[in-house]
């Protein structure tokens, strides 16, 4: 069983979760006193020197969560010399022993399932349907690229031999990986990476966000604990601008997996491009200009569901999140009114409580740079909704959802990661118009369309060039094996995360030619 048990089906029902939050809430609780450490892991070992950062809950600065010891260059450096010296012995360990340590890693991931909750409520703000998905999707991670490990990797494919001889191709490690991961996915994505890495044969220096390393390190630990050797699989918190040109200029690095912004891409992609020697692989996965097209025979119950579910979960913070509604205009003012009344009901608050909807954004330069957007759309265009702050909570990272209306798509010069939707009338006849309009963004990631008429679905469909298209439902949570996800252009590399051609981009194919 490698699917969520706690996901939004495609009708928006919670499977499972309400049944079970209970008991499980109790678990969690008893991990709200703890407080964790992290640091660099390099050999296996904790270390505890450098420069601290203290972490706080992003909902309540007052909470103190742990303290994460900073990596320098050094310290990557060195990280980079012991995964370069293990690369041999752990690409020629048995694929199965690779796949096995994987399943082992997704045990203990599930074991430690309240602990693991708590952090991602603790330390990344997650609400508790997040934090459960959260851990739900790390094990599927785990889980699905040991399966596509010891289907791909596992025996060479015997091809033709017309002059008598046996030839064989099979897939092999292609070096030291390192593996750049974002902090709103902080354990999901951050095993998604290092697992399909690691099971493809390279070893693996991760470098979490530094708002979520006391989650990363945890994450470690239990991967350790799973049988995968501290040189082979080591972290390296620390601070983008610091540790990340270390990692990215060195010649011994034979690839990057990269979730961020597409800034930062573009930045790792020019450096790996610097360096002499073997032109390295970077898989990139960036951010999007999300746009959903509503047209005039869509359930508005059903789409003002879907629009707030998919722009304002994990408060905005996904990169499939809706930026932009496209709404036709015959129907506009009544799914507008519908709108408003839904986005009064969400609740704005601290995400350990049960019913909030909306918890905090990641951090202060995070808060800071979405309410400067917001202040620039209250100057240029039409204020459609706006939620409710949080009264009893005065120390959190808190944006209210808020939804504008513009005039075209073209006003929003980038992403941004947050709750707030932007929202565009277009006259049936212009439909074109919009299909140009998102495909000009120059991003390609999700993609919702709501119509109960098949043809105009298939034309935006076959249209508009985004990695993943949803129809008639919400636009985010992508189940791992079920819907692989990424983008295009400027919203990633490819492959496909969680999809089965994910793993060959992590590694090398090789032709065997024996004259028997
Ligand atoms: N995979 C996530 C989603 O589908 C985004 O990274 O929402």
């Amino acid at each position: 069983q490698i699917y969520g048990d706690s996901r939004i089906n495609s009708r928006g029902i919670n499977i499972n979760v309400m049944s079970q939050c209970l008991p499980l809430y109790e678990q969690v609780h008893r991990f709200f006193n703890h407080s964790w450490l992290a640091g660099p892991i390099i050999n296996g070992e904790l270390i505890q020197q450098g420069e601290v950062m203290r972490v706080h809950a992003p909902f309540d600065r007052v909470i103190h969560v742990g303290s994460t010891y900073l990596a320098d260059q050094s310290i990557a450096e060195q990280a980079v010399s012991i995964a370069h010296h293990a690369f041999v012995g752990w690409n020629t360990t048995p694929v199965e022993k690779r796949a096995a340590m994987l399943d082992k890693s997704a045990d203990l991931l599930e074991e430690h399932r309240s602990e693991l909750i708590a952090l991602c409520h603790l330390e990344a703000g997650k609400t508790l349907q997040d934090a459960i998905d959260e851990v739900r999707e790390a094990v599927d991670f785990c889980r699905y690229y040991a399966h596509q490990a010891r289907h791909n990797f596992a025996a060479a494919l015997q091809l033709d031999g017309p002059t008598g001889e046996s030839n064989e191709l099979y897939l092999q490690g292609k070096g030291v990986f390192v593996c750049i991961s974002p902090w709103n996915f902080p354990l999901a994505i951050f095993a998604g990476q290092i697992m399909a890495a690691l099971v493809a044969g390279n070893t693996v220096i991760a470098k979490p966000a530094e708002q979520t390393s006391l989650i990363a390190a945890r994450a470690v630990e239990l991967f350790h604990q799973a049988g995968i050797s501290g040189k082979v699989l080591q972290l390296v918190p620390g601070l983008g601008s610091q540790v990340g040109p270390v990692l990215t200029s060195d010649e011994r690095i034979a690839g990057v997996a990269f979730t961020g912004s597409t800034e930062t891409a573009q930045r790792i992609n020019r450096s790996l491009a610097a360096r002499n020697g073997a032109i390295a692989t970077l898989v990139a996965e960036t951010g999007g200009q999300n746009a959903m097209i509503v047209d005039s025979t869509a359930l508005p119950e059903q789409v003002i569901k879907d629009v707030v579910a998919s722009a304002f979960t994990s408060a905005g913070q996904r990169c499939s999140a809706l930026r932009v509604l496209f709404l036709q205009e015959d129907v506009a003012d009544n799914m507008l009114q519908l709108l408003k009344g839904a986005m009064a009901e969400l609740k704005v608050g601290n995400p350990c409580e049960l019913d909030t909807d909306v918890g905090p954004v990641i951090d202060e330069a995070a808060r800071h740079s979405l309410l400067k957007h917001i202040d620039h759309m209250r100057e240029t265009a039409t204020l459609i909704a706006e939620g409710q702050l949080p009264l009893n909570v005065t120390s959190g990272h808190f944006v209210a959802p808020v939804a504008f209306e513009i005039q075209r798509m073209n006003q929003l010069s980038k992403e941004h990661f947050g709750p707030i939707l932007h929202i565009i009338r277009y006259p049936a006849s212009k439909l074109d118009g919009v299909i140009e309009q998102i495909n000009q963004s120059g991003y390609g990631l999700t993609l919702g369309i709501h119509s109960r008429n098949e043809t105009t679905s298939r034309t935006i469909d076959s249209r508009v060039r985004v990695g993943n298209v949803y129809i008639n439902r919400n636009q985010i949570g992508a189940v791992v094996g079920v819907q692989p996800f990424g983008g295009l252009g400027l919203s990633g590399t490819g492959p496909k995360a969680g999809g089965p051609h994910y793993l060959l981009r992590f590694a090398t194919e090789r032709t065997r030619t024996t004259n028997t």
